[in-house]
């Protein structure tokens, strides 16, 4: 019997996959058929404190390899997000969500977790430190002083468990210096990655970009980020105090690239790009082929190889 369970803080998941936040989780409908699919958990798309009808379209393109995106942070507003996850906590005792908020500044963000913390919501919490797409707003991930203090200030009251969204890094001196940072924190977990920020999709033929938002930059999701999001699973299972979990996304759209994941030392897997092409139903086959994997390499559980990545 294989085992595939998964712990966050004091939570554990029957298996490690989710979305992505942004993917499939906007609204009742999509977040209903998430919460009925096979997948260990969900997170709820990054809230601002109200409405937002956020970029222009076409903001969304799948393109070859993965697919570029500049949303804007397009969401129903924070109180609809708490009162979906209070209601599904109480439909489904046991069971836990992930609740992302995204303010368009710090007050947005400590209003949002002061409100957290004072309600019922029993999960996890991620502030997500890495949209690429508001016009003007540059990721709070990037700016390390801006990161720290977000925290620290954070930590004052908030007293539920605490996870962070980060953006790509490309240096090991940008590794350490926001390893050193969050090491300081009593976070739940920190997930990497979030797209890659500002990448270019042009349509040769037409000579034009495909998204309308910022002159078609925008996030790059998919395949082609794959490699960057291990190195970043990586580079922060290395550096993080082990209470810290990592959960990976990007670029996964089989069992083998979880496993990847999970050997590279992830707690948790999120599906993002794969998932919006082709729906729910990718958590059934992601998980036979995870499993097929296991069980060919004779491991029983996650345990037995997760963060075990061989340097040569
Ligand atoms: O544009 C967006 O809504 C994307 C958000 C994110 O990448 O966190």
């Amino acid at each position: 019997m294989i085992e595939l369970k998964s712990k966050i803080a004091q939570f554990e998941f029957e298996n490690p996959l989710m979305n992505a936040s942004g993917v499939w989780c906007e609204n009742a409908e999509k977040l209903d058929e998430m919460k009925n699919s096979s997948s260990g958990s969900f997170v709820t798309k990054s809230a601002t404190p109200q409405l937002r009808e956020g970029n222009p379209s076409p903001r969304y393109v799948e393109v070859p390899l993965g697919s570029i995106n500049s949303m804007g942070l397009p969401n129903l507003g924070f109180d609809f997000y708490l009162n979906y996850s209070l209601k599904f906590q109480e439909e489904n005792p046991g069971k836990i969500n992930f609740l992302s908020i995204a303010g368009m500044s710090m007050e947005d963000n400590l209003e949002m977790l002061h409100k957290l913390n004072d309600s019922d919501f029993k999960g996890l919490t991620e502030l997500n430190l890495s949209c690429p797409n508001v016009p003007g707003k540059p990721q709070i991930g990037y700016d390390f002083e801006a990161t720290e203090k977000i925290l620290e200030k954070a930590f004052e009251f908030f007293k539920k468990p605490l996870g962070v969204k980060l953006p790509p890094y490309f240096d090991f001196a940008h590794f350490d210096e926001m390893a050193e940072i969050l090491n300081q924190f009593p976070l739940a977990y920190v997930n990497c990655i979030n797209s890659v920020g500002n990448g270019l999709y042009i349509d040769t033929e037409n000579e034009s970009v495909v998204i309308k938002p910022k002159d078609g930059f925008g996030g790059i999701g998919g395949a082609y980020v794959k490699p960057t999001a291990l190195a970043n699973v990586r580079a922060f299972y290395t550096r993080l105090n082990k209470n810290i979990k990592i959960i990976g996304c990007g670029g996964v759209e089989s069992g083998k690239d979880v496993f990847e994941h999970l050997l590279c030392g992830a707690e948790m897997v999120q599906i993002g790009t794969h998932l919006a092409r082709n729906g729910v139903q990718v958590f059934d086959k992601i998980l036979t082929e995870l499993s097929e994997i296991m069980n060919q390499k004779g491991y029983n559980s996650i345990d037995e190889f997760r963060g075990k990545l061989k340097s040569l």
